[in-house]
């Protein structure tokens, strides 16, 4: 078991040297050149909220039902935020785990953030829980805890189960951001970019999501009529149906920029290739194009908790921080707008930086 705390204070003096943006608040007035991660607030107590996940079903976490990976160390969690699990540790003292429905908890990640000069995050709304009112709990205290550390925040609808052809995506979301998120963007920390506040929708093109070149359209369009900056999360294709002008090609021309979502698409090895045939051609298309391009890192990814099948522990190694140094500083010098790290605490796959001191600032 390795863990944020015991790396982050064993490497300290590293990461302060390395890390000069700590401390200072962020400004919120643009997302160019920021420093942002997504955000899940997925991991709660049983009985709080349908989007739960340290177990399969909902229930007290322990051996057999458990879907993460990485066991955290909950060490510098305030007591009132933990509860007890089935597992124990090797003293035989019950283990315990956080609930991000707690204050304590987001304050504490918000704390983090500062303290390692990460500016802020998007939090991931999601299209089958939207009337799941835990939600709201976790971005009531993202929020005073952005405007407390000084860092931004902006919401992300994960579009993951919309299908157009059964029922419209654009008319479950917009009322949902008029009524519900909306006046978070009223926030001094929700972030902007050309006077808009930035709203992310991911799920362009990428399995899972089903939306219909019409239905993609009007949402970006509705939410840019707002009015909103709106960013994609899109297959890391997409290139491919603005070149042969098809499936979402009007959609991806009228969005403010396009995230490609490249989470298990390359390993250590193979990036260098990956960078020079996709991220450099997604570069030059989005300039062309006149929009923002933001490339997404990730520190490594752990598949067990997916598979069931042992061999996928670890199964994209994260190399002490090294493959994701790699990645950030390669795509660094193609100027994105910004870079998205995946996640900030999705423990599930072990995707949560261990080794933000190894980030040179360039
Ligand atoms: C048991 O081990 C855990 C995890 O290392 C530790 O946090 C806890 O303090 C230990 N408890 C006792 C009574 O030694
Ligand atoms: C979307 O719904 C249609 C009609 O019910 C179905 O045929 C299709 O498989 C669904 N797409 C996905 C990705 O589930
Ligand atoms: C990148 O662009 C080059 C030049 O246009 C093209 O030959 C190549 O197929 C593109 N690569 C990908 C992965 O689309
Ligand atoms: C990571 O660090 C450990 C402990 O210092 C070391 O044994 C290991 O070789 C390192 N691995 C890589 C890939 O750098």
């Amino acid at each position: 078991m390795r863990t944020q705390l015991l790396f982050i204070s064993a490497l300290s003096t590293a990461a302060e040297a390395l890390v000069p943006r700590a401390a200072a608040a962020v400004d919120a007035s643009t997302i160019q050149g920021k420093y942002m991660f997504g955000y899940q607030g997925w991991f709660r107590s049983p009985g709080k909220g349908l989007n739960t996940h340290w177990s399969t079903n909902g229930g007290v976490p322990g051996p057999g039902n458990a879907v993460f990976d990485f066991f955290p160390d909950t060490s510098a969690y305030p007591s009132e935020c933990l509860f007890d699990t089935q597992f124990k540790y090797a003293n035989g003292t019950t283990a315990k785990l956080y609930d991000n429905t707690c204050a304590g908890v987001v304050d504490l990640h918000f704390k983090w953030m500062q303290q390692y000069g990460i500016d802020g995050v998007f939090v991931q709304r999601f299209y089958g829980a939207l009337s799941d009112a835990t939600f709201l709990t976790v971005l009531d205290l993202v929020q005073a805890s952005a405007e407390k550390y000084g860092r931004v925040f902006a919401v992300e609808y994960d579009l993951s189960g919309g299908n157009s052809s059964q029922a419209s995506v654009t008319n479950k979301i917009i009322p949902d951001y008029v009524n519900n998120i909306k006046k978070y963007t009223q926030s001094p920390a929700y972030v902007h970019q050309n006077g808009k506040p930035v709203v992310m929708a991911f799920g362009f093109g990428v399995a899972g999501r089903d939306l219909s070149a019409s239905d993609a359209f009007n949402l970006v369009r509705d939410l840019q009529a707002e009015p909103a900056y709106v960013i994609l999360g899109t297959a890391n294709t997409w290139a491919a149906d603005v070149r042969n002008n098809n499936g979402l090609v009007n959609t991806y021309k009228l969005a403010d920029a396009i995230s490609p979502w490249t989470i298990g698409a390359y390993t250590d090895a193979g990036y260098p290739s990956y960078n020079f045939h996709w991220q450099q051609n997604d570069t030059t298309l989005t300039n062309s194009l006149g929009k923002g391009y933001v490339p997404v890192a990730w520190p490594g990814t752990s598949n067990y908790h997916l598979s069931n099948d042992l061999s996928h522990l670890d199964y994209f190694p994260r190399d002490n921080g090294s493959f994701y140094e790699l990645q950030v500083n390669t795509v660094m010098k193609q100027k994105p707008l910004f870079i998205y790290t995946a996640m900030f605490d999705e423990v599930n796959e072990g995707e949560r930086l261990n080794a933000l001191c190894f980030v040179k600032e360039t």
